[in-house]
């Protein structure tokens, strides 16, 4: 099963909302096309949207028709702001986008037909190196998964969610792939469900054991002592190591703390934003709150009621036990030692400004006035 593919001057997505009762794909013939599907979710998770928004940007030049080379990257740099306006919160959308423009910027070569081409190159090399630096990441998680363990994982950072293999699901499919008797307990994800709909569905797709539980019984199975380690994927991971994932995520890692089981994030160097000091400076998106009070279009909430509908949290580093990377596993001082592997890559701060939410710092002075509610 492939998440995104580039055929035919045309990207194919699958389009997870209809996961899991229907696969079905979805074809994308312009920019604004990718750009709906990354707003709508049918292509969802840090690095697909990096890989599917840089085919959307081919997409938005394929059919310009400028003779001069200034003309044309003025357009490729409008489209990559349009595409860029989509999630405000994961850093690997900026981080494709802003690959893609400099390809442009740097091609050396003059004429548009060239330049295309090369952006072509440019977004199946983001899609091919993901892959790669999945894989990598399963080989050194893989180390940190004992034979038997019980693994908690949040939201989907699979296959689904990647270039394909997956960051936290690439942990978990590299020590199945050693033989070892690993069970995952998938967090089911409210309100979007992408634990129950995705993570379940890929993991019983590849015959790795899985049980699925609610959002709310996390601690349950922890005290249980069914958990020995817990790894989630990751949205932007600032040079501190604090650590954007979908909401909820924190909450996991607070459990893990009380119960003395390590917390780990895995992440390709795309997800990791050098730029921006710590988490309170990441833009939290926040979504529709019919997304709270209803479950498939079905209402489970009084109409009317104040929503609150953030779609990430930001863990501290302080409860991160280590990070997973394409270049090894990184551990406290974060500051330091993010800094040796990943100094200034996945830094951006350009796009992100156009997008109206705010940061995590801002939302608590809102919050701080009573006057934040979703539905507002
Ligand atoms: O809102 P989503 O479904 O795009 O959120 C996805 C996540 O939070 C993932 O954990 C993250 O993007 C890492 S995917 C490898």
């Amino acid at each position: 099963m492939k998440t995104m593919e580039w055929r035919d001057k045309g990207l194919d997505l699958l389009d997870q909302t209809g996961l899991p009762q229907a696969v079905r794909y979805i074809r994308c013939t312009s920019a604004e096309d990718v750009a709906d599907a990354i707003r709508t979710m049918k292509v969802r998770g840090a690095p697909a949207i990096g890989a599917a928004a840089a085919y959307g940007l081919v997409l938005g030049t394929i059919s310009l028709e400028c003779g001069e080379q200034a003309e044309f990257i003025r357009e490729t740099e409008k489209t990559a702001n349009m595409l860029g306006s989509t999630r405000p919160t994961a850093v690997n959308l900026f981080w494709a986008l802003e690959r893609m423009v400099k390809a442009a910027r740097m091609a050396g070569v003059e004429k548009p037909a060239e330049i295309k081409e090369l952006l072509l190159k440019e977004a199946n090399n983001i899609f091919r190196e993901d892959l790669e630096m999945n894989k990598k990441i399963g080989m050194y998680g893989n180390k940190l998964v004992p034979n038997k363990a019980g693994i908690l994982t949040h939201c989907n950072a699979g296959a689904l969610a990647t270039a394909g293999y997956g960051t936290a699901l690439g942990v978990i499919r590299a020590a199945h792939e050693q033989g070892k008797e690993i069970h995952v307990y998938a967090d089911e994800t409210r309100p979007l469900l992408q634990g129950a709909r995705l993570t379940a569905w890929e993991l019983m797709q590849d015959s790795i054991p899985v049980t699925l539980i609610t959002d709310n019984m996390a601690g349950y199975v922890m005290k249980k002592g069914l958990i020995n380690l817990a790894v989630v994927g990751a949205d932007r991971i600032t040079a501190n190591g604090d650590v954007a994932n979908k909401i909820g995520t924190y909450t996991v890692a607070v459990l893990c703390k009380e119960h003395g089981i390590p917390f780990y994030v895995a992440a390709p160097g795309s997800t990791i934003d050098m730029g921006l000091e710590s988490g309170e400076d990441i833009i939290i998106e926040e979504r529709n709150p019919e997304e709270v009070t209803g479950i498939a279009g079905h209402l489970t909430a009084p109409e009317g009621v104040r929503v609150l509908n953030p779609a990430f949290d930001v863990t501290p580093n302080s409860l991160v036990t280590a990070i997973i990377t394409d270049r090894g596993i990184i551990r406290p001082p974060y500051k330091d030692n993010l800094k040796k592997h990943y100094n200034k890559e996945g830094n951006n701060g350009l796009y992100n400004k156009g997008y109206k939410a705010c940061t995590v710092r801002e939302t608590k002075n809102r919050l701080g006035k009573g006057t934040h509610a979703g539905s507002e």
